[in-house]
């Protein structure tokens, strides 16, 4: 291969959401002279801009009104007062909602640095909305016991993503917009670059590196009604896992409450933190019988299974009964056009109704994933229950498992995970960079694995007739929502896994109409499509093993959360027989924070 097909940089980081800017950001800021970013969308368009309520620490800005109940209105808290909130609260919250799961020494540390980072946003000039002297506001959130979710009306993501993005041009990190990542260049646990495709051009090209960090987001398009962007397909798990990196906790996958229904898309959960209620068909704020304390602020996982339960006895709305209403007319034309512009705009746009005077049909949505491709604190992958690190090879946000969030994320603390670990791999990079790393040598042309994929999807199919990709896409979605979703047994699980390999062996004969190079959509579709396949069967094997139920990973034949067994985290490798499964202890503090059963 001409050196002229090759792009080198010193860094290549791969998403442009918020983990993938920070740390690209941070290695510059710390004296990295090369970054470049590719990202398969315009880097503003990147899914972190979706998150809409707020990010998580503990500032102390506002509390309860004395005397008001735990739903009452908060006020700003006077400079004198006593603080009602610390880290080591958000600490526990997060440790509770993760049932435990969450790895406490990461936790410990994104709770620490959460205050460090808000109010490093702050200082870049984020637009956060303010408390009546000017701080910082706060709302309530599911699972925090305060509230310490810092917001910008419901556009925080939107807000904190232009930050970082202004900040990262600044300080000269160049933007691959429209490159879509192929595979990861990997020998012997040694990180050495990526093949990617300029979108633009079709072109396949190497990109070496010293090092290569993957921000590349979740997983939600493996099921029919989801909050995730169409462009969140999972590409950076499937290219880790195709590259003999394990993938971790894969079965546990959170559902949102508050999707919009029908379409799934977010209706923030910042529309119940400003003290909106979940209704059934009979007007019940059904909550009362799951979560009487909590109420609709209990944790996601608990709050869409009960919506789901109302919804499987027949209570829901709509005319398919597959409807919760969410109820926002009592908090008034004024709060809801100051705090949830967003909510209502979207609301209006795809189903035609106004919550200022009308309920808004909803439904759990597939939102997050808390697996991914293993790391450490500083965002170094692993390769194995021991902590084998990959050198030179680096993840973190969504598509990353660092273990924070467990068996169930609490809302908020996806910006702050994605923003404080995205800063921190920037950080342990930079130290890897300057500290002597050098390009490595590659062996081969590491662009021909994708080359041939590609030249295969163009060529004629055998016997005349090829597979259409998008047809295994929406089978695929509608086995993963039916028998891998909010609930789950053996016999729905077996199932999946059954529809899931039938469907890899067609993909096998999947082709595609377009064989143009410029744009080719049908190409990245299919691309997609495959990396659907490959983390969608990681996802059921795991799920099929883990025989308890754990937040998010509700086993209608194992409903217990079993300690004895399950205390640890599933980690899945790539071999030809599928997915083979081993297991990693958990990291507990067992005198502070000992598992407990997790009530609200
Ligand atoms: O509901 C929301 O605003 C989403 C926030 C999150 O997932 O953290």
């Amino acid at each position: 291969m001409a050196p002229s097909d090759v792009i080198t940089h010193d860094v290549i980081v791969v998403g442009a959401g918020l983990a993938g800017t920070w740390a690209a950001m941070s290695a510059m800021e710390a004296g990295v002279r090369d970054v470049g970013v590719l990202s398969k969308l315009h880097p503003l368009r990147s899914h972190s801009g979706a998150a809409q309520g707020g990010i998580a620490a503990a500032l102390n800005n506002v509390r309860p009104v004395a005397g008001t109940g735990p739903r009452g209105p908060l006020e700003q808290i006077p400079p004198d007062a006593e603080p009602i909130d610390s880290w080591e609260l958000h600490m526990f919250d997060t440790i509770k909602g993760s049932d435990w799961l969450g790895d406490q020494d990461a936790i410990e540390i994104m709770v620490k640095d959460a205050i460090d980072i808000v109010y490093a946003y702050e200082h870049m000039g984020c637009v956060f909305s303010r408390t009546p002297d000017g701080r910082i506001a706060q709302r309530r959130f599911g699972g925090h016991s305060t509230p310490r979710a810092n917001y910008a009306a419901d556009w925080t993501g939107h807000v904190l993503l232009h930050t970082i993005h202004e900040q990262a041009l600044k300080h000269g990190v160049k933007f691959y917009s429209e490159w879509f990542a192929l595979d990861l260049i990997v020998e012997d646990r040694v990180c050495k670059g990526v093949v990617a495709m300029n979108i633009q051009t079709g072109a396949i090209i190497p990109m070496r590196a010293k090092a290569v960090m993957f921000g590349t987001g979740g997983y939600g398009r493996a099921w029919k009604i989801t909050s995730n962007a169409t462009a969140n397909t999972g590409d950076g798990v499937a290219i880790a896992y195709n590259a003999g990196i394990p993938l971790m906790d894969m079965e546990f996958v959170q559902f949102h409450p508050t999707g919009l229904y029908r379409h799934g898309i977010l209706m923030s959960e910042a529309c119940r933190g400003e003290g909106g209620y979940l209704l059934n068909k009979a007007g019940e704020r059904f909550m009362e019988r799951y979560a009487p304390d909590k109420m609709e602020l209990a944790p996601r996982d608990l709050v869409s299974r009960s919506e789901q339960r109302e919804i499987d006895e027949g209570r829901g709305v709509e005319e398919d009964g597959q409807g919760i209403y969410l109820d926002l007319r009592h908090l008034g034309r004024d709060k809801i056009m100051e705090r949830l512009p967003q909510v209502r705009d979207i609301a209006l746009k795809f189903v035609g109704v106004d919550i200022i005077d009308g309920l808004c049909p909803i439904q759990p949505t597939a939102h997050y994933s808390m697996g991914g491709i293993p790391a450490n604190a500083d965002g170094q992958v692993i390769a194995d229950a021991e902590g084998t690190p990959v050198i030179g090879l680096y993840a973190a946000g969504e598509c990353a498992c660092i273990s924070v969030h467990g068996a169930n994320r609490l809302g908020t603390n996806s910006l702050l995970d994605a923003s404080v670990f995205g800063r921190r791999a920037g950080y342990a990079i930079a130290e890897f960079v300057k500290g002597g790393a050098a390009l490595q040598p590659v062996e081969g042309d590491p662009a021909a694995p994708a080359q041939r994929r590609i030249a295969h999807l163009m060529s004629d199919p055998p016997g005349g007739k090829g597979e259409s990709w998008a047809a295994l896409a929406r089978a695929l979605k509608e086995t993963m929502t039916v028998n891998a979703g909010i609930f789950r047994d053996e016999a729905r699980l077996k199932t999946a896994l059954a529809d899931i390999r039938a469907l890899q062996e067609r993909f096998e004969r999947a082709r595609v109409m377009d064989r143009s190079r410029r744009f080719n959509t049908d190409v990245l579709g299919a691309i997609e499509t495959e990396n659907l396949l490959i983390f969608s069967e990681v996802i059921a094997v795991s799920a099929l093993e883990r025989t308890e139920s754990r937040g998010a990973h509700a086993r209608t034949d194992y409903p217990k959360r079993d300690d004895e067994n399950w205390l640890r985290h599933t980690l899945a490798h790539k071999t030809p027989d599928g997915p083979a499964l081993s297991y990693k202890g958990v990291t507990i503090d067992w005198e502070k924070y000992p598992p407990q059963e997790r009530k609200y």
